[in-house]
């Protein structure tokens, strides 16, 4: 039988604060996914997203059930999973090449340091920072302070790169050239790429599937949608297509569903008018 790749297993997470009553945030948790697959978490705010991301990266522990790496449990973080946060988390006392620097030292301990180098600068040439490798955090723009942290994970050569809402705060532009950019790079290198975000088009148009968590507390997966389109993926061709819309509607009509009915109610005729477009099923 086919080794599985990532693996929830019934997993839930209780946070119990010094003090205070524990949190039930996640509960009965299954997923699981394929190497190679690109996977999105949307949700509503607080409903445990990070959470589940932590646990994968193996930042946290779940407090039932499990979480696996190739049928193994997780019990740390490892290099096979790397992770880009939405503040970049760079140094700011270090250059941008001695920011990825330090996860290559840490990852290819054995290697010459010649050689390390070379794997730096090849992943910031590769997120097009070749000409930016030598200045700071603060002398750059929020854009290339975020490829310079997809830079450094990827340094590591993971096999999953988990994304916590990694261009939230991004301008538009900006958003779609790194989305772009981390297609590529998933396409280029098998990569396996879980991702947290708030951006609706952006999880159809990057994801293989779509996860949709309730809202907590004991949050778990409501609904999981399959998003079939081809790829390498055409922008503006696909966004424009009735299946995209119809994908984009069921994301967000989930998401309305979660709240309370008042609210529902509220955007009905909002939402009416999109009817139409939706694919054949
Ligand atoms: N270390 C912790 N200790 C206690 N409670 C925590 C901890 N981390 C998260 N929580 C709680 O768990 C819940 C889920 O938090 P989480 O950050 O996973 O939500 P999220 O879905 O990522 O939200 P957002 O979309 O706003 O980023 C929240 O109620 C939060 O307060
Ligand atoms: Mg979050």
């Amino acid at each position: 039988m086919k080794m599985k790749f990532l693996e929830l297993i019934r997993t839930a997470k209780t946070f119990t604060p010094g003090g205070r009553p524990p949190v039930e945030v996640l509960a009965d948790v299954n997923l699981e996914i394929s190497k190679g697959e690109f996977v999105s978490v949307i949700g509503h705010s607080g409903c445990g997203k990070s959470t589940l991301l932590t646990l994968i990266a193996g930042l946290e522990l779940p407090t039932d059930g499990s979480v696996c790496f190739r049928e193994r449990e997780i019990e740390r973080p490892g290099p096979e999973r790397a992770v880009v946060f939405q503040n970049h988390s760079l140094l700011p006392w270090r250059t941008v090449l001695q920011n990825v620097l330090l996860a290559v030292d840490a990852v290819f301990a054995r290697e010459s340091r010649a050689q390390r180098k070379a794997r730096a600068e090849r992943w910031l040439d590769k997120v097009g920072l070749r000409e930016h490798m030598h200045k700071y955090p603060h002398e750059i723009s929020g854009g290339m302070k975020q490829r310079a942290g997809i830079a450094r994970a990827l340094s590591m050569e993971p096999e999953v790169l988990l994304l916590d809402e990694p261009f939230g705060a991004l301008d538009a532009l900006t958003r779609a050239q790194l989305q772009d950019e981390v297609l590529r790079l998933h396409a280029e290198n098998n990569l396996t790429v879980f991702m947290v975000t708030h951006d609706i088009d952006e999880a159809v148009y990057c994801s293989d599937r779509i996860v949709m968590m309730n809202v907590g507390p004991r949050a778990t997966i409501g609904q999981i949608l399959p998003v079939p389109f081809a790829r390498p993926r055409e922008r503006l061709a696909l966004m424009e297509s009735p299946a995209f819309v119809h994908c984009r509607t069921e994301c967000v009509r989930f998401l309305y569903a979660q709240k309370r009915p008042g609210t529902v109610a509220s955007i009905t005729p909002v939402t009416a008018p999109m009817e139409g477009v939706l694919a054949p099923a």
